[in-house]
């Protein structure tokens, strides 16, 4: 088991397979030319495994594969269902923007992915080229319909934004209430990548906009996440917002991540990433082994971002 110092059970971890995508959202990186490498570029799925297996044997439950974009891999399905092989009772999930989603869904689901989060900001196309640079909301929502069809559990995140997509707020929850599937509104978090002028919601923002229709209950902090979750009653639906301008979600935060460039990283804002690439190419057990043991003993108590800091992380290496 990987218990870190403040006696956090580690069994979690996020792993960015690309740092490529075919979108280019402007709270990510709208400024990235749209043609950045290949898949050639990429570290093997076979070296991201040798990782895994590792990190399974240390009791590790949940695998979530994020970007990038992670459908841009040619081979995903083949590597959720290696990931699958090694222990059936993982919890393996994806975080995708949908584009490429719908005739991959009953693959995916075949080779033992569980949940899948999509990225879903406007339900009007020009809304989604506003913000992301593609013409692509009929994709999009032919994904989630594959994806609702295959019976994964889905989350949709939305990063509301201002002058944007704000108006949308209601009326993407409504979307996620109609397919039985869950919303969650995250606070857009500013970053050097990102668009200059773009501007986020705050949670009470938010709130504000939802509880002008709706009756809004409080449930409680999500203790699987990051998510604080609400209720509305009259239409017995859960939603959750993410908030990391005023939550502190460390104290019960169970997970690393492994970065498109092969680093693992014990906390997001923090620089203290240790680098396995080479080890997961050369399929060298003991070093990933004693790396991965020093991540986890690396992790801080508490990630050292001060709210008013425009970030340097880059979202599409790190994963969202
Ligand atoms: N702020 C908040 N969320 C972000 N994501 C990516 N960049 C940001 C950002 N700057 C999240 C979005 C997206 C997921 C892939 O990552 O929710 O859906
Ligand atoms: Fe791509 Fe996701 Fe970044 Fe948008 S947020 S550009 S979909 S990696």
């Amino acid at each position: 088991m990987l218990v870190d110092s403040f006696g956090r059970t580690i069994d979690y971890i996020r792993i960015s397979l690309t740092e490529r995508c075919n979108f280019r959202c402007m709270y990510c990186m709208p400024n990235t030319p749209m043609d950045i490498g290949s898949e050639s570029d990429d570290v093997p799925l076979d070296s991201v495994l040798n990782f895994i297996k590792i990190a399974i044997k240390q009791g590790v439950k949940k695998i979530r594969i994020t970007g990038g974009e992670p459908l841009l891999r040619s081979q995903i399905v083949p590597f959720i269902a290696k990931i699958y092989e090694l222990n059936p009772n993982i919890d393996i999930a994806l975080t995708t923007n949908a584009f490429l989603l719908a005739p991959l869904a009953k693959d995916l689901k075949q080779a033992g992915l569980k949940r899948i989060n999509i990225s879903l900001d406007s339900l009007k196309p020009e809304k989604i080229v506003l913000i992301s640079k593609r013409d692509g909301l009929n994709k999009i929502l032919q994904g989630i319909e594959s994806a609702v069809k295959e019976g994964f559990t889905i989350k949709l995140n939305m990063v509301p934004l201002l002058g944007i997509n704000d108006d949308e707020i209601v009326d993407i929850l409504e979307y996620g209430i109609n397919l039985g599937v869950g919303v969650r509104f995250i606070e857009f978090m500013e970053n050097t990548h990102a668009k200059d002028s773009t501007k986020g919601l705050r949670a009470n923002e938010i709130l504000h906009k939802i509880k002008a229709k709706y009756e809004v209950d409080l449930l409680e902090k999500d203790f699987f996440g990051p998510a604080t979750l609400f209720k509305l009653p009259t239409k017995d639906c859960i939603f959750g917002i993410i908030a990391p301008h005023n939550d502190d979600f460390c104290k019960t935060c169970n997970r690393i991540r492994l970065s498109s460039e092969g680093k693992l990283i014990p906390c997001l804002y923090h620089e203290n990433a240790v680098d396995i690439k080479e080890h997961m190419l050369r399929g060298n057990e003991k070093e990933i082994l004693k790396n991965l043991k020093l991540c986890v003993e690396k992790k801080p108590e508490k990630n050292d971002w001060d709210n008013n800091e425009v970030s340097t992380r880059a979202f599409y290496k790190t994963g969202g």
